[in-house]
C-alpha cells in the first residue's frame, strides 16, 4: 500500500461499488402488470395518479403532478407561477443546465447569483443585489440534495414580491426544518431520470401546496384541457377542449408502476446515504486539504444526490485537482469533478443561443453573460468541487473506509501524485 496505484502499486480497492439502478423482481411485475392490464397511460389507467399522491404525501405536498421529465416540469411551474416574457428569474450557475434553460424556454432572463463556497447552494447574500425591477422568481436548487437557506431566500422574495420555485430535482425526501423540499415555496420539481436517486428511467414531479396552481400544471401538462372537478360530469367534447397553451407533458403508467414500486425502498436508502454522508463529513475533514461542505442545522434530512466535497491543493504538496482524480481513480474509488464551467460560461449562453425565445433579448442588448462573475462557483468547476456519486453511498461502512483510506493514502505521498 504505500507506492500509489497510479505509480503501480496495491490500490486501496479493486471491488466495484454498489450499481445503479437498484430494482427487484417486485418493479418487474408492477410493469408487467400495467403491461398485461393493456392501460398504459395516465388517461386510462390510474398508477400514475396513485404514483402521484403517494410521492405527494412521502415529501409533505399538499398536491402532486407527474410529468415527463424535470426539465419540462421547471419550464411548467415557472409558467404556473406567472413568469412572462422578459421576466428576470434569479438561478445559481452551479447546477445542472435544465435549472437556466427551463428559464429561457419560459421566454424569461435567467440572471445567474453565485453560490455560498462553503455549501455551493445559492447564496442568500447575493440575491438582493441582483434584484431589479423585472425581478418575478427566485429558483434556488438544492444541490445534491441538502437544503438552500429558505428562511432568508423566503424573507426576500416576501420583501420584493417574488415568486420562488424550488429545483428540487435532488430533493426526494431531503428536508428543511422537517418541511419536504419542494414543499416550501410557491412551487417545487423533482427529477426521475436515470442517475437520480428515485428513478423511472425518465420522470419529473411538480409539487404545490395551492390547488390554483395545481390546476394550472394539470392543464399545461395535458395540452390545455381543464380538469373535471370533482363530482361534475365530464362533457364528451372535453377532450378536444383546449383552454391554455400546454402540451403533452404526461408520464406513462409503465413509469407510474416503476416509481411506485421504487418508492418503497427509498426511506431505507435515503437512511444508509445519510449514515455514510456523516461518516464521510467525520473522516475526511481530518485529512489535510479536504474539506467537506457545511451542513446547515436547518438540513434535517439530507437526500445526498452526490456527495461534494472540497479540494485545496495546499494540503497535496501544490498539485491540481486532476493529479488527484487521477489518483483516486487509480486507487479504485471513481471521483468526479463535476461540472466544468458555471452554467453562463456555456456556448449556449455565452452566444445566447436561444433558438425562438429570443424576443426578449432584443430589448436587453445590456445583457451579455460573458460579462457575469460567481468566483465561487468559478472556483468550485475549475479547481475546488469533487463529487461521489449517490450508488457510492449505498455502499457499506467497510466502503466508506476504502474511500477514506485512499484518499488519505493519496494525501501522504502527494508529493509523487
Ligand atoms: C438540478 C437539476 N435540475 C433539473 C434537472 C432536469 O431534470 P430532467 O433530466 O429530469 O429533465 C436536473 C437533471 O439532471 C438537475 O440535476
Amino acid at each position: 500500500m504505500s507506492t500509489l496505484a497510479l505509480h503501480g502499486g496495491n490500490p486501496v480497492r479493486t471491488k466495484p461499488f454498489p450499481r445503479w439502478p437498484v430494482f427487484s423482481r417486485a418493479d418487474v411485475r408492477a410493469v408487467a402488470r400495467v403491461i398485461e392490464s393493456g392501460l398504459w397511460g395516465r388517461t386510462t389507467g390510474k398508477v400514475v395518479a396513485k404514483f402521484e399522491e403517494a410521492f405527494a404525501k412521502f415529501q409533505g405536498a399538499r398536491h402532486g403532478l407527474a410529468v415527463v421529465n424535470g426539465t419540462t416540469g421547471l419550464r411548467l411551474a415557472l409558467i404556473a407561477a406567472g413568469i412572462r416574457e422578459g421576466d428576470e428569474v434569479i438561478v445559481p450557475p452551479y447546477t445542472f443546465l435544465a435549472s437556466a434553460t427551463a428559464v429561457v424556454e419560459s421566454n424569461a432572463v435567467p440572471v445567474f447569483v453565485d453560490i455560498d463556497p462553503e455549501t455551493y447552494n445559492l447564496d442568500p447574500r447575493l440575491i438582493e443585489a441582483a434584484i431589479t425591477p423585472r425581478t418575478r422568481a427566485i429558483m434556488p436548487v438544492h444541490f445534491a440534495g441538502r437544503a438552500c437557506d429558505m428562511e432568508r431566500i423566503l424573507a426576500i422574495a416576501r420583501k420584493h414580491n417574488l415568486k420562488v420555485i424550488e429545483d428540487a430535482c435532488h430533493g426526494w425526501g431531503g428536508r428543511w426544518k422537517d418541511k419536504g423540499l419542494g414543499c416550501i415555496g410557491d412551487l417545487g420539481v423533482f427529477s426521475f431520470q436515470s442517475s437520480k436517486n428515485l428513478t423511472a428511467g425518465e420522470g419529473g414531479f411538480i409539487t404545490t401546496q395551492d390547488a390554483d396552481l395545481l390546476e394550472t400544471v394539470v392543464s399545461l401538462h395535458n395540452c390545455g384541457r381543464l380538469r373535471p372537478r370533482p363530482g361534475a360530469s365530464v362533457a364528451a367534447s372535453a377532450w378536444y377542449e383546449h383552454h391554455l397553451l400546454g402540451g403533452n407533458h404526461r408520464m406513462t403508467e409503465m413509469q407510474g408502476a416503476l416509481l411506485l414500486s421504487q418508492l418503497k425502498r427509498l426511506p431505507k436508502q435515503i437512511a444508509t446515504r445519510e449514515a455514510n454522508a456523516r461518516y464521510l463529513d467525520r473522516e475526511l475533514a481530518k485529512i489535510p486539504g479536504i474539506r467537506p461542505m457545511r451542513r446547515d442545522a436547518f438540513v434535517t434530512r439530507d437526500s445526498c444526490h452526490l456527495y461534494l466535497f472540497r479540494y485545496d491543493p495546499a494540503g497535496f504538496a501544490g498539485k491540481p485537482r486532476e493529479r488527484f482524480i487521477a489518483a483516486m481513480q487509480a486507487e479504485g474509488i471513481p471521483v468526479s469533478p463535476g461540472y466544468p464551467l458555471p452554467l453562463y460560461k456555456q456556448p449556449v449562453f455565452l452566444q445566447k443561443q436561444f433558438g425562438p425565445y429570443t424576443g426578449w433579448t432584443h430589448s436587453r442588448p445590456d445583457l451579455d453573460y460573458g460579462k457575469v462573475r460567481c468566483p465561487a462557483c468559478e472556483k468550485a468547476c475549475a479547481s475546488e468541487g469533487l463529487w461521489l456519486s449517490q450508488s457510492l453511498l449505498l455502499g457499506s461502512r467497510r466502503d466508506m473506509e476504502d474511500v477514506v483510506e485512499a484518499v488519505a493514502k493519496v494525501q501522504r505521498h502527494a508529493t509523487k501524485m
